[in-house]
């Protein structure tokens, strides 16, 4: 069959060419989007008096019609179509007759495609919202339920200082915190509306761009019609708004695969997140962890592919910008379906608070609490520094801990130090006094845990 715009050409294409050119594998899910679009697009062209009303309420309920049969099933999205555009256009043609010819009067497949996009991401973006607070949320709980937990904290993934547990699953929420916001930023941005800048140069018609963008919920008009219909900035936004996003994912996934293995056993995943093996009869694998750090890759890609589809095009429209939706698409089903995964997983874990606790007692993680204790008596912080790193490498030569160490070889260090050094030492004391705001004591972490409350409510 030729094409609508058959004309200048007879519109007649080669098959191979026509599954290249087409869009609608990918694009079918914008017809809600595409039809909402066209129905203000016909309100306002009858209400300028470009088609009268009555056309304008045809298309409309034509338009309703076909949304209705599309959500029911009753329609099947013809998949030799060009384009939903292009679909939607015949069947409300063939639907209406010459009326429904009338509804591309003062618009372009250009800013239609910019709108549908626009109007889609801004409802996945806001989803995503959903989701990254929901799993904000469950790191609170997780938080609130193991308030008590001491681990070792690590630098350079050696062990470090003692922290809470707590404190250290917060610092994801703190990082999500500032996922939700990029994506509120950057969904400023997206809510601009680009209809009425036509192919490219605007309009002859005495159109009304803010009755459109008003009916459609967007936040104002793109004052550009060249830029309108060029500009996918917003689809490369929401792209590093979500390649950030899953870059916490996985830092995350990262520690718990580390916090499963044996070596550590930290946390217990739910026999429901992790799965087995097919010859090792002993395998708990965290394979879902495993999978968001590994889909992680896929979005910077889609983010990568994005930026350079877009780098060498000229003004305005290009066809290669069809590419944006297929990338951006599959971030945001590959953010999603993390998301579902990775927060019951995470409400599920159990946290192994014995073993945390047996973790931080080895590696002399409260050496930093003895200079500093060091420095109370009176010794100049570097100086401090060097007698406890000598106490330290003693412990190791004679197979001994801060905490049991006599306080006979303490004194052959530093005369300075007396019986009070083990309480100074304990690691309870040393979390507990990291009371700097943002620090790792009870109270600290407790007024985190109140802010991240407030931030999500
Ligand atoms: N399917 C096209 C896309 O995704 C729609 C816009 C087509 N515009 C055009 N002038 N051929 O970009």
């Amino acid at each position: 069959m030729a094409k609508m715009w058959a004309g200048r050409t007879s519109g007649v294409t080669d098959s191979a060419a026509d599954d290249f050119n087409s869009s609608i594998r990918f694009d079918c899910r914008l017809y809600r989007e595409d039809i909402a679009g066209s129905m203000a697009h016909a309100a306002m062209l009858g209400a300028k008096s470009i088609i009268t009303n009555e056309e304008a309420d045809a298309i409309i309920d034509g338009l309703q019609g076909i949304l209705d049969d599309l959500d029911r099933g009753d329609l099947e999205i013809d998949p030799k179509a060009e384009d939903i555009h292009m679909f939607v256009e015949q069947v409300l043609t063939e639907r209406l007759g010459d009326v429904g010819r009338k509804l591309h009067t003062a618009r372009s497949r250009n800013d239609q495609v910019a709108l549908d996009l626009r109007l889609h991401l801004r409802h996945e973006s806001d989803a995503v919202a959903e989701q990254v607070k929901g799993l904000i949320a469950a790191i609170v709980e997780v938080a609130e339920r193991n308030k008590t937990a001491i681990m070792p904290g690590y630098t350079h993934l050696q062990r470090a200082q003692p922290i809470l547990f707590s404190h250290h699953v917060l610092a994801y929420a703190m990082m999500l915190l500032r996922d939700l916001d990029r994506l509120s930023d950057c969904r400023k941005r997206v809510s601009v509306s680009p209809i009425g800048a036509c192919a490219l140069a605007g309009t002859t018609y005495d159109t009304d761009r803010e009755f459109e963008a008003k009916l459609l919920g967007f936040d104002g008009v793109a004052r550009n019609s060249i830029d309108a219909v060029s500009d996918r900035d917003f689809c490369v936004e929401l792209l590093g708004a979500l390649s950030l996003l899953m870059m916490h994912l996985s830092r995350f996934s990262e520690e718990l695969i580390l916090w499963t293995s044996w070596e550590f056993q930290f946390v217990t995943l739910s026999d429901a997140f992790t799965t087995g093996s097919s010859i090792m009869p002993q395998k708990k694998n965290s394979d879902m962890a495993e999978l968001v750090r590994g889909k992680t890759g896929r979005v910077y890609g889609d983010l990568m592919a994005t930026l350079t589809m877009l780098k060498g095009l000229p003004l305005a429209y290009d066809k290669d910008m069809q590419e944006d939706k297929e990338a951006v698409f599959d971030a945001l089903d590959t953010v999603k379906m993390c998301l579902n995964v990775f927060t019951p997983m995470l409400q599920t874990m159990a946290v192994r608070e014995d073993n945390m606790k047996k973790a931080a007692q080895g590696g002399f993680i409260n050496a930093t609490d003895l200079a500093d204790y060091l420095v109370r008596k009176g010794l100049p912080f570097r100086s401090a520094y060097k007698v406890a790193g000598k106490l330290v490498s003693e412990c190791i030569q004679t197979g001994c801990t801060l905490e049991t160490l006599p306080l006979d070889t303490y004194r052959q260090y530093s005369t300075l130090i007396e019986d009070d050094v083990y309480a100074a030492i304990d690691l309870q004391t040393c979390v507990e006094t990291r009371v700097s705001e943002g620090g790792t004591s009870p109270k600290s972490v407790e007024a985190q845990l109140a802010w991240v409350k407030e931030q999500i409510k």
